[in-house]
């Protein structure tokens, strides 16, 4: 096992009726800037509930923060920042909210120019300051409400950058299952293949003698593909919510990765096709990991035969079809959370791949745990998945 250094301060307060207790969380001193979505907190009761424990708060409100959050709304919502001196800022909704959110907590102490910079810079600009924030989370897939990492898009120039901190991981965030009643069956399966991709990129990749990690990714990715169809039959079954609910948050607040090799190839192509086409973030997911697992077959040989045999029970053959098998079951179980896997299905051609490897080309962009998978293998795993 690798040695680290592992660090989560984020309180979470996670049940029915938990969103109740936001008082006790926030000073009433604090001038709070409410930061959401679309819309659909208030057609679910959550901003009801939230305005509820707030009563006799300042509190002002920014709506409209999109799925795949962007630059330039989030530079909307920090005038509204500077303009009302707000101290504390409450993200409530999805993962885009919250990573907005993240973005302009940062944005707002950045005193180095453009705050684009903090994605864009290639000398990585360290973010150390930023104003504190809580979350009421009401889709569980990213796990941003327990990690300092944000993906934020840029419209004017398709592109859709990260950045993580602890400097914004959330004071608090709030869990509460009932939130998971009034999401549509594709935010549904999109929570639950982000999860399930958030533990392969974690897990999926060579032993370094790690049991306990491994066993944890096995659990969080065996209770996915119990509760996530479940979830998806029965939006009001409250224990597949919360069992649901827990696991996402489990997948990427930073436990399981401790002490091992990470990948994340599957999500640096993702977010290029998100870039480009628009597509869910889980639904680029779907789409490259097979391609993943397939392209670099060899070299995570080891692990993906224990992901076939510990997950699937898939024990007999040579190891190539073992392997075989495991990205098919992989491609099943995605594809019967009604998440698609080919690029065919979004009308992605040879033009798309060809503009991400240029684009990979000129970053010199180099994914994987060891760092082998360049613009020229990034086309052979989207070629993969036309
Ligand atoms: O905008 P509203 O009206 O709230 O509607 C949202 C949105 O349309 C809706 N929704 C959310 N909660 C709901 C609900 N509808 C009904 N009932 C509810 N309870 O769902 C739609 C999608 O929301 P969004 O926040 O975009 O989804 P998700 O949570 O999947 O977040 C995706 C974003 O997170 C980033 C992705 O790249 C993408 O931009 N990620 C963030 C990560 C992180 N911070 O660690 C890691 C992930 O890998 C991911 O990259
Ligand atoms: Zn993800």
């Amino acid at each position: 096992m690798y040695n680290f250094e592992y660090k989560n301060p984020v309180k979470i307060l996670f049940g029915k009726g938990q969103i109740s207790k936001l008082n006790n969380e926030i000073s009433p001193d604090w001038k709070i800037l409410i930061i959401y979505g679309g819309g659909s907190i208030f057609k679910n009761g959550v901003y009801a509930q939230v305005k509820k424990a707030l009563e006799g708060y300042q509190v002002t409100e920014f709506g409209g923060i999109e799925p795949n959050p962007t630059y330039e709304t989030c530079m909307k919502a920090l005038d509204v920042v500077k303009k009302e001196n707000i101290d504390f800022l409450l993200a409530v909704g999805g993962g885009s909210v919250l990573d907005g959110t993240k973005f302009i907590a940062a944005a707002a102490l950045y005193e180095n120019g453009d705050p684009w910079q903090i994605l864009s810079a290639e000398e990585e600009v360290r973010v150390t300051r930023a104003l504190p924030m809580g979350t009421v989370l009401t889709l569980p897939a990213t796990g941003s409400e327990m990690n300092g990492n944000a993906v934020i898009s840029r419209t004017s120039t398709q592109e859709k950058l990260s950045f993580g901190s602890p400097a914004v991981m959330p004071v608090f965030s709030i869990l509460d299952p009932e939130t998971v009643y009034s999401l549509p069956d594709r935010q549904v399966a999109n929570g639950v293949v982000d999860a399930f991709v958030h533990v392969m990129e974690q897990y999926l990749t060579f032993p370094v003698n790690a049991p306990l990690q491994d066993r944890m990714a096995e659990g969080i990715l065996l209770t996915l593909i119990e509760e996530g169809p479940k979830i998806l039959k029965n939006r009001k079954d409250y224990n597949a919510a919360a069992n649901f609910m827990w696991s996402a948050t489990m997948a990427l607040n930073g436990l399981i990765g401790q002490g091992v090799p990470q990948d994340w190839a599957t999500h640096g192509i993702g977010h290029e096709l998100t870039a480009f086409h628009g597509i869910d973030h889980a639904r680029t997911l779907a789409i490259v990991l097979p391609g993943v697992m397939n392209v670099r077959r060899k070299v995570k040989e080891k692990k993906i035969l224990q992901y076939g045999e510990r997950i699937w029970g898939i024990c007999e053959g040579t190891p190539d079809e073992r392997i075989d098998k495991a990205i098919a079951r992989t491609v099943e179980f995605f594809e019967t959370m009604g998440t698609p896997t080919r690029l065919s299905y979004y009308g992605v051609t040879d033009s798309t791949i060809s503009k991400i490897e240029n684009r990979f080309a000129l970053r010199n962009t180099l994914l994987g745990e060891q760092n082998e998978i360049d613009h020229r293998v990034t086309r052979a795993i989207l070629a993969d998945r036309l």
